[in-house]
């Protein structure tokens, strides 16, 4: 008998949703073969919010999280538009992606990065992909205001957020859950920082929306950590503070398309604890199977404390999880450390185990 030949047919985001993108047949295709990625529904969480819950999983995307969707246009664009290099300002994941897409274009790749608080494996994919690197002193907000005048000033292509293809990319995810469930859910809820993803969503339900492919829209929840809320506290954060290194932006670029989601939505924008991020980030892991980043966990975190006020009554709700738990180890070493190793031999593991079984 002959084993059975996996063909791929997911063509990337490009490929699945061209007639939603701003690319033509001109357009140069740069693709990782992101999106598609995988709707899980919650065994044990969920329901004990009384949600029918489902997380998507955009820590599949090649580069570990959801920048992948739009980095795939920004960069057909860029190579399409024959700019020389790209550049953005990053908490880090729109950095590994920056690098990867444009390691994969055959474009050279600045970075500028706030020298504190990017997480080790981020870091660690920005250097394996050969992307040129400055570390600016202070936060993100400062690093993306001189990465801006950078781009304008030396005519290169800038591919955060603020670039409207990114968000035209972002957009696909929504159109995913929508084909996966056969229509939208109830209530999404997603961690927000500089407020592109949020935006980019919601645009995708509403185009969705307009041409007939679902009935309804989502309530959009935005969460925000407690120490870098401007969208919740409704002023710019001078300095804002959180274990969620990707999240920790003080003066969001897209906040008007922020609130427009939240408004249109009739969602809402709450910030969470750092004590309930990494609360959530560990129910995850340990009862979903699900390694995430802190900042992935504060959907969740905010999905549990709107329960808490009030009890949901079989909702249907995604929750996005946003980027990979192994881009930011630091945050999970506290788990657990390599114990003492004993004898290879039966015995000696046995006492070890007997205790952990019980
Ligand atoms: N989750 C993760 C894992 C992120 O990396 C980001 C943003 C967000 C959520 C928030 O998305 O900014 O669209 O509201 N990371 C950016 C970066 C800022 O530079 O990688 P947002």
């Amino acid at each position: 008998m002959q084993g059975r030949v996996h063909t791929p047919t997911w063509p990337g985001v490009i490929e699945a949703y061209r007639a939603f993108l701003p690319v033509t047949p001109q357009t140069p295709i740069v693709t990782l073969l992101e999106g598609n990625t995988p709707l899980v529904e919650s065994v044990r969480l969920g329901p004990r919010l009384g949600l029918r819950l489902f997380f998507k999983l955009e820590s599949a995307n090649p580069t570990g999280s959801f920048k992948d969707r739009g980095m795939t246009v920004a960069v057909s664009k860029a190579l399409e538009a024959r700019c020389r290099a790209v550049v953005c300002a990053s908490t880090g994941n729109t950095a590994a992606s920056a690098a990867a897409y444009a390691a994969r274009a055959g474009l050279l790749c600045l970075i500028i990065l706030p020298a504190e608080g990017v997480a080790q494996g981020k870091l660690v994919q920005v250097f394996a992909h050969g992307a040129r690197l400055v570390a600016v002193e202070g936060g993100f907000d400062a690093a993306l205001a001189v990465t801006r005048e950078v781009s304008e000033r030396l005519g290169l292509a800038l591919v955060n957020s603020l670039n409207p293809h990114r968000l035209e990319g972002q957009k696909t995810a929504a159109f995913e859950i929508c084909d996966a469930l056969g229509s939208a859910p109830d209530l999404l809820a997603l961690p927000v920082g500089n407020a592109g993803n949020i935006t980019a969503y919601w645009r995708g339900f509403v185009e969705y929306h307009a041409g007939g492919r679902i009935t309804s829209r989502p309530r959009m929840l935005g969460v925000q950590a407690a120490g870098a809320a401007p969208l919740v506290d409704g002023r710019p954060v001078e300095r804002p503070q959180t274990v969620a290194s990707a999240i920790r932006i003080g003066n969001p670029a897209s906040w008007q398309g922020a609130v427009t989601a939240v408004r249109e939505s009739n969602g809402r924008f709450t910030k969470v604890s750092d004590e309930a991020i990494l609360a959530a980030q560990k129910q995850l892991a340990a009862e979903e199977g699900l390694l995430v980043e802190p900042a992935s966990a504060a959907g969740l975190a905010g999905l549990q404390q709107m329960a808490a006020a009030q009890p949901f009554n079989g909702e249907t709700a995604v929750c996005i999880l946003t980027g990979h738990g192994l881009k930011d180890p630091e945050s999970l070493l506290r788990a657990g450390a390599l114990p003492a190793p004993v004898t290879p031999t039966f015995d000696a593991v046995r006492r070890v185990i007997e205790p952990m079984v019980g």
